[in-house]
């Protein structure tokens, strides 16, 4: 289902070609080749992703340009915070990116039934990751919420040694109504 906002500033004649949709089952494989050819993600296992598009489905997010898979989103409901919205992963492929998808991606799934109850989005994020950094500022920013960073998986103590710090964002909390997307995608 194509979700236009208010403020989307992409031309009508390219925001035709996009669609933000569901994952479905079938979705796994591409989605884990998408993952897979982007250099700063850890790479999943294609079961992972094949749970996502499955179980996860209702807050997980796909867009597509023409037909082809070039966006993806996934994120669950926190088990012990059912107002927090936490984002896996995010990912747009590099001939895609700049164009607002990541965002339009995060504002779908926020925008679903699913997420009524959502106050907060949080994600974790290496200190490095200056694109993700960009884009959860400018998602705080829309929301008109603050945004809060804290270590969460440290280095020496959660990682072994083997991976850079990821740091907790907390964005929140934030009205329903200020979500630029309402329809229920
Ligand atoms: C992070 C990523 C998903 C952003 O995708 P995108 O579709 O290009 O992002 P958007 O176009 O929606 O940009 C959203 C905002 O972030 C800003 N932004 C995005 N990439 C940026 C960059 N490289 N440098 C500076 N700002 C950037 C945009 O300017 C925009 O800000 P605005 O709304 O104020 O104009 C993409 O770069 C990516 O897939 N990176 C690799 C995977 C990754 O690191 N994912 C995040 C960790 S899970």
């Amino acid at each position: 289902m194509e979700l236009a906002t208010a403020s989307d500033p992409t031309p009508p004649a390219a925001l035709a070609a996009i669609t933000i949709r569901r994952p479905e089952r079938e979705d796994g494989a591409t989605v884990w080749q998408l993952v897979a050819d982007t250099a700063s993600l850890d790479d999943n296992s294609m079961y992972c992703n094949l749970l996502q598009c499955s179980h996860f489905a209702s807050t997980c997010a796909i867009a597509e340009i023409d037909g082809e898979v070039v966006g993806w989103l996934s994120g669950y409901i926190a088990p012990e915070h059912p107002d927090t919205y936490f984002v896996w992963q995010v990912c747009v492929a590099e001939k895609a990116r700049g164009r607002g998808l990541a965002k339009r991606l995060i504002n779908a799934v926020l925008a679903r039934n699913v997420c009524s109850g959502i106050r907060r989005i949080q994600s974790t994020i290496t200190s490095d990751n200056r694109p993700s950094w960009a884009l959860f500022g400018s998602v705080a920013e829309t929301l008109d919420a603050d945004l809060v960073r804290q270590p969460y998986f440290r280095r020496d103590d959660h990682f072994a040694g083997k991976h850079d710090t990821e740091f907790l964002v907390t964005i929140g909390p934030f009205e329903r109504e200020t979500l630029p997307v309402r329809e229920v995608a």
